[in-house]
């Protein structure tokens, strides 16, 4: 996000997190996470068009395009355990999505409402249309043809 903020200063970009601390940590210079010349990248963004939020409802009502990019950690139990994403954290963020979005904002005036790529071919596809999400596999054929 903060690269698409540096090099598209003309949108305006709003990164929201349910931890607090993290939030707070990326608008000073000690980042939660290393990498080489993330610092720098911030700094020409930050306060212009970057901005951070722990208000997630706020800002998914204000937004055009969302980009989940919540933990997937490995399942510990259940079908596909020690091998499969455990989607629990994205299933409960497109569920705020839908909550906190104006329902004419996003099913009547865009002609497709929100778009979910699914690089590893986890998703239950069919769920995702119900809830009005379109789904695009990467680089594979779809798993399943609607
Ligand atoms: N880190 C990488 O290099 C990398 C590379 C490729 C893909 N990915 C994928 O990107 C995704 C995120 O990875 P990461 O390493 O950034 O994870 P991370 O655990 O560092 O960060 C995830 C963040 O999501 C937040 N979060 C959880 N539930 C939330 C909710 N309901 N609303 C708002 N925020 C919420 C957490 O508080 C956390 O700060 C994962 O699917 C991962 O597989 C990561």
């Amino acid at each position: 996000m903060a690269m698409i903020a540096a090099r598209c200063p003309q949108y305006e970009v709003t990164v929201v997190d349910i931890d607090a601390d993290r939030i707070r940590a990326w608008q000073t210079d000690n980042l939660p996470i290393y990498e080489p010349g993330l610092l720098e990248l911030l700094r020409s963004a930050r306060g212009r068009n970057l901005f951070f939020s722990t208000d997630i409802e706020e800002a998914i009502d204000d937004a055009e395009i969302i980009f989940v990019s919540v933990n997937t950690p490995t399942k510990t139990f259940g079908e596909g355990a020690g091998k499969a994403a455990d989607l629990q954290y994205w299933e409960k963020t497109a569920r705020t999505i839908l909550d906190a979005s104006r329902a004419n904002k996003i099913f009547d005036s865009m002609e497709k409402p929100a778009f979910v790529f699914d690089g590893r071919n986890l998703l239950d596809h069919e769920a995702l249309y119900r809830i009005g999400f379109s789904v695009f596999p990467i680089g594979k054929p779809p798993l399943k043809q609607f």
